[in-house]
């Protein structure tokens, strides 16, 4: 299939279709007992890592738990809270520190034989410049200095020039994917609740995170149960967030 034809099928999700799915997709607290297909997890999974990612780095992983063993030992990390007793929690983790391995993976896994020249010298060259912060962030602080100046004359993009800035870098495209994912739980009907309210430090011993990466939620996933969404939608006036220019 070609990009045009690809493209194209976006009118395949017809304006009507998209909204009826976003609109029905409530944070939902309790869930039946009833386990997720292992199926529709995966297919879920592949559609929530088409989310748009910046410079395609992927910088995200997720960590699939239906053992009830683990579930329950998950259960008192997330505060005891209802929506912590699904069938199924996914751990979305944003990594800032995969950028160098998915670097080479771009080049490595290039669709068309070799990468144009131009991609192999951004993901060789380019990419490197911009995420390697050095040790105790030393790249980054030289980057901000030379970007102030060469600034002075030019536009220029200002991050990622920190370890800090790195982690904000991987949650904004890691969040991408987690939207994707409660989308594609909501169109095999099932339900989700993302969850924050969890201790960090325990969830990182529990699931054995690596070091570097950022639980930025806990995405609980299953059947509804009675009484699943607790109060009725609430959102403010678009236009108290919305300017036009
Ligand atoms: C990052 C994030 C963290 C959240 N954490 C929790 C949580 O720990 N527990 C919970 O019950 N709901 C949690 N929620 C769900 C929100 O409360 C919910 O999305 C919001 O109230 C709007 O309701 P709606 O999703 O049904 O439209 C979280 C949502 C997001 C995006």
């Amino acid at each position: 299939m070609n990009a045009a034809t690809e493209l194209s099928r976006a009118d395949a999700a017809t304006p009507q279709a998209l909204r009826a799915l976003i609109e029905s997709r409530r944070a939902v607290r309790r869930f039946t007992a009833e386990p997720v297909l292992k199926e529709v997890i995966r297919d879920c999974l592949e559609l929530a890592v088409l989310a748009p990612n910046s410079c395609n780095l992927q910088p995200w992983s997720f960590q699939v738990i239906q053992d009830p063993a683990l579930l329950a030992r998950l259960h008192p990390v997330c505060m005891s809270q209802n929506a912590a007793k699904a069938p199924l929690i996914i751990a979305v983790l944003a990594r800032p520190d995969t950028w160098r391995t998915a670097c080479a993976g771009v080049i490595q896994h290039w669709p068309e034989g070799e990468p144009p020249a131009l991609i192999e010298r951004f993901y060789r060259k380019t990419a490197p410049f911009q995420y390697n912060q050095g040790l105790l962030g030393w790249r980054g602080f030289l980057k901000r200095q030379l970007l102030r100046i060469v600034g002075l004359k030019k536009a220029l993009m200002r991050t990622p020039n920190s370890h800090a800035d790195m982690r904000v870098w991987a949650v904004k495209s890691t969040a991408l994917a987690a939207e994707n994912l409660m989308l594609a739980f909501q169109s095999h009907g099932y339900c989700t609740c993302p969850m924050e309210g969890f201790d960090q430090v325990r969830l990182r011993r529990v699931l054995s995170l690596p070091k570097q990466a950022i639980p930025i939620m806990l995405l609980a996933v299953g059947k509804p149960g009675d009484k699943a969404v607790y109060n009725p939608r609430l959102r403010f006036p678009l236009d108290q967030h919305v300017s036009w220019h």
